[in-house]
């Protein structure tokens, strides 16, 4: 009776070491169990990573606009060119900066376009509603920390 408990146990660890036990691991499993289209959100909140980001902005915001071949300013955010059209890229709009400048948010020209103070053209999403302050601190937090992929 006491062995069997243990094997119970044991093989909860073993269970929650793959998939969980008993629920808990439900996000991992959100985001890599299933299949999650463009602009699907994969639930939760919004976190500082690449990943959240482009799930939660760049695909049901931007990519409107800022996908395919006329994509404004060159700049396509769908999930499989955003991040090599984004990071240590020079802006169309103002070369000297980099869209994403990993380690620096501030000096970042995809945070000027979304803070409103960019020195060409004007605050994206183009004609609004702007993303909120909370939002875009978690893509300044992302970027400040590297702009990890
Ligand atoms: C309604 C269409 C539209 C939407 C939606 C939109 N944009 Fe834009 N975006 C534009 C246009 C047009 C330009 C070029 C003119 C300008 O900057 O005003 C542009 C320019 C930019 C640039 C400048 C690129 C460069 O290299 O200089 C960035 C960065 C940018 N957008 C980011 C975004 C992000 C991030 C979103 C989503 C949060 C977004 N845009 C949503 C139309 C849009």
């Amino acid at each position: 009776m006491r062995f069997l408990k243990m094997g119970g146990i044991a093989g909860c660890v073993v269970a929650a070491l793959v998939a969980g036990c008993g629920g808990g691991s439900g996000d991992g499993l959100d985001a890599n169990g299933r299949p999650l289209g463009e602009g699907e959100d994969p639930g939760g909140p919004m976190t500082a990573s690449f990943k959240s980001i482009q799930a939660k902005v760049f695909t049901p915001v931007c990519t409107g606009c800022h996908a395919g071949g006329s994509a404004p300013a060159g700049l396509r955010l769908d999930a499989s060119n955003s991040y090599m059209l984004l990071v240590d890229v020079d802006s169309a709009e103002v070369p000297s900066l980099k869209r994403v400048k990993p380690g620096n948010a501030t000096n970042s020209y995809l945070i000027h376009k979304l803070e409103g103070h960019a020195a060409v053209g004007a605050r994206m999403p183009l004609g609004g509603p702007y993303l909120d302050v909370a939002t875009i601190t978690l893509i300044r937090q992302w970027i400040d920390k590297g702009a990890p992929q």
